[in-house]
């Protein structure tokens, strides 16, 4: 397993470019099984994550032909409806395949994707909105197996808002007969990117951004060409290390106005923003001041920031609180943060953070994506040396993390075990 080696001090200075956002690649080419023609794909990151998915994809019979951060894809040759658990136990985001299959096919078996680091992720309403939509679902053996000659257009109202679980519906009401109303819907950019590929393949939905989708559906969809929308997150991981370290960075090919609540609370730490259409300059002259905040879904602070916003907190002056709400574990980046010389206590789904304005560098390990980012934002503000272990997360989801921070002055390098 490779691991990062950071010397910690260095301000950052330079241009950045942004990838394509992971969590709206990931549906986006599980979209490709609900036509027969191409889907022409541009802004595509490259991530562990989007292989497997496009391994999963080939599994099933969808030809992918990639040249960098282009990629055609094609369903007209599907053949093997299974998502493996091999495949479902390394990336959740799998179950993404289970109602396009179900709306195109009529059959799908896929299995459940098990906990996870940060919670235990159930996918029950995915299950629920798809059993209203006129599918026949059993679970056998840790397998979802679903069937339906046609998906009925029906009403559903989701017991939470979750992400992944309205793109599932929302792509399989595209093909249903009749009119489908998803309400509690998530209004995440990454379901509003996917609403918008789906409308250039044919689908009519009324409602895009909100959380009451309507969507008539059509006999069949066609092909279509997209760029996938910037990574906000990436974007707010690297405002985060800018924060941490002080120093004068632009990010390009990304955009402001999707992370305004996480934007707020960079300016809150006493950072400079400026913005463009496809850039945001941060500059960080001081130590950053602590923030409250509390994680919510779209448009509130995003739970996937919160590990690298409490990695600036603790190098403030100020005691602050962060309160997770979306996930009930993910504060596992906590306990290494704490290794570092970090002050964080937690007290069910609240960590107070007495600010401690320098980390001593010191080996981490992380166990989940955006926890391994905190690590890396805190390694590179620490005095010293960080080692960050088992950074196979931070490869799922950051697109040559390392590379992008080298080109702005950071010392960090990957070893490779
Ligand atoms: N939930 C249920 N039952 C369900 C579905 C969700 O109880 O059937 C619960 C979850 O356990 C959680 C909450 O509802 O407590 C919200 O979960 P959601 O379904 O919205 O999460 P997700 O769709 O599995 C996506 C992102 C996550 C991100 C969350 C929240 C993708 C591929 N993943 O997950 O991204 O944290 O939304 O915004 O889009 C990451 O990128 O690091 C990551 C974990």
């Amino acid at each position: 397993m490779d691991k990062l080696i950071i010397n910690g001090g260095n301000r950052l200075h330079g241009e950045i470019p942004i990838s394509g956002a992971k969590n709206a690649a990931l549906p986006i080419l599980c979209a490709s099984l609900l036509t027969a023609d191409d889907i022409e794909l541009t802004n595509v990151p490259h991530l562990k994550d989007v292989q497997t998915m496009l391994t999963l994809l080939q599994q099933m019979g969808v030809t992918v032909k990639k040249d960098g951060n282009k990629i055609v894809m094609n369903g007209n040759t599907v053949h093997n409806f299974n998502a493996p658990y091999e495949l479902v136990k390394t990336m959740r985001a799998a179950i993404l395949v289970l109602c396009p299959l179900v709306a195109r096919f009529g059959e799908a078996k896929v299995s459940l994707p098990g906990g996870c680091a940060i919670g235990s992720r159930p996918v029950e309403q995915h299950i629920k909105g798809l059993r209203a939509l006129g599918a026949e679902v059993e679970i056998k053996a840790g397998y979802i197996y679903a069937k339906a000659k046609k998906l009925k257009g029906t009403r559903i109202v989701t017991d939470m808002i979750t992400v992944t679980g309205t793109e599932n519906l929302l792509m399989a009401a595209t093909l249903a007969e009749g009119e489908t109303v998803i309400k509690n819907a998530a209004r995440e950019p990454e379901v509003t990117d996917l609403a918008h590929l789906l409308v250039k393949m044919g689908a009519k939905i009324e409602g895009i951004g909100t959380d009451r989708l309507v969507i008539h559906g059509v006999e069949r969809l066609h092909g279509a060409r997209h760029d996938v929308i910037p990574d906000r997150i990436e974007t707010g991981t690297f405002l985060c290390a800018v924060a941490a370290t002080g120093g004068d960075v632009t990010l390009t090919k990304t955009r402001d106005n999707i992370l305004e609540s996480a934007l707020n609370k960079i300016r809150e730490m006493g950072a400079d923003i400026s913005a463009g259409a496809d850039w945001i300059r941060i500059k960080m002259e001081k130590r950053p001041r602590g923030v409250n905040f509390r994680t919510t879904e779209y448009p509130g602070f995003p739970t996937d920031m919160q590990a690298q916003f409490m990695a600036v907190n603790c190098l403030a002056d100020e005691a602050t609180h962060v309160i997770e709400t979306i996930f009930e574990n993910r504060f596992m980046h906590v306990q290494e943060l704490n290794r570092l010389g970090a002050r964080i206590k937690t007290e069910g789904n609240t960590a107070f953070i007495s600010g401690v304005g320098k980390l001593v560098g010191a080996p981490v390990m992380a166990t989940d994506l955006r926890a391994s980012a905190s690590l890396v934002i805190a390694g590179l503000a620490a005095q010293g040396e960080t080692q960050v272990n088992r950074i196979y997360h931070l490869d799922r989801g950051y697109d040559r993390m390392e590379v992008k921070l080298t080109a702005v002055g950071a010392d960090i390098k990957r070893v490779k075990q």
